[in-house]
């Protein structure tokens, strides 16, 4: 059986919404991201696998925000939002929603792939670059982490460096969940430098799946 199949009737058996999930699964052993009782957020989360074990991974103390383009299926213990994260408007009803700097951001934005590898790059990158953004604008604690997913081409070694300046440690990982002639990279940034700038809002409620 191909190892795409197998991850694909694996999640299908377990009831993950994602081949995906394996992917954070492997990223969760062998770097020890999530603990119990973190705060995190998942962006670019639909169907919704990172979410589903990102609650695995920090239990009921924890929490899970949920954030997508597209509608996102409630799940259990995850408040979801709908929004086009290149949007302002979407950070500052994240920024409104999080009463408090999260743990972890995770990120597995993919833009509509248009068989153009380099546009597709590019849009990719674009994404995670807002996904970026969040972090260092305060959403992200300081000492906080972020993982993402990279698609590799031009802009890759930039987007490294500048993830070098803003964490203490970068970490590039393969999962073997991960296509093996795939050309995506998930990157494991800890250690943010820079803590919260902004005085933040109180908490306000929103649509909430729990
Ligand atoms: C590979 S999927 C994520 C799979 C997810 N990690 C899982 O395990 O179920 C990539 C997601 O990025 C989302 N996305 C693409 N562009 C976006 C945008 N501008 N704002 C928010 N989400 C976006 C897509 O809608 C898609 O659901």
């Amino acid at each position: 059986m191909r190892r795409r199949e197998f991850y694909y009737r694996e999640a299908q058996r377990i009831g993950y919404r994602s081949r995906a999930t394996f992917k954070l699964k492997q990223i969760q052993d062998k770097f020890n991201v999530f603990k119990i009782g973190d705060i995190v957020l998942d962006v670019g989360a639909a169907p919704g696998g990172w979410s589903q074990i990102a609650t695995e991974f920090v239990g009921i103390p924890g929490r899970v925000y949920a954030i997508d383009i597209e509608f996102i299926e409630p799940i259990d213990f995850v408040i979801s939002i709908q929004g086009d994260i290149t949007d302002k408007k979407t950070h500052e009803r994240l920024m409104t929603l999080i009463s408090e700097p999260v743990d972890i951001i995770i990120s597995d934005l993919s833009p509509k792939v248009s068989g153009n590898w380099s546009t597709d790059h590019a849009r990719q990158i674009f994404l995670t670059e807002h996904a970026l953004r969040l972090a260092v604008s305060g959403l992200l604690k300081q000492g906080g982490k972020f993982v993402s997913k990279i698609f590799q081409g031009d802009l890759y070694e930039q987007f490294i460096a500048n993830l070098k300046v803003l964490f203490t440690v970068v970490y590039l990982f393969k999962p073997k969940a991960s296509r093996k002639g795939s050309a995506e990279i998930y990157v494991i940034a800890k250690g943010l430098k820079r803590g919260p700038r902004k005085k933040r809002k109180p908490a306000k409620k929103e649509e909430q799946n729990d």
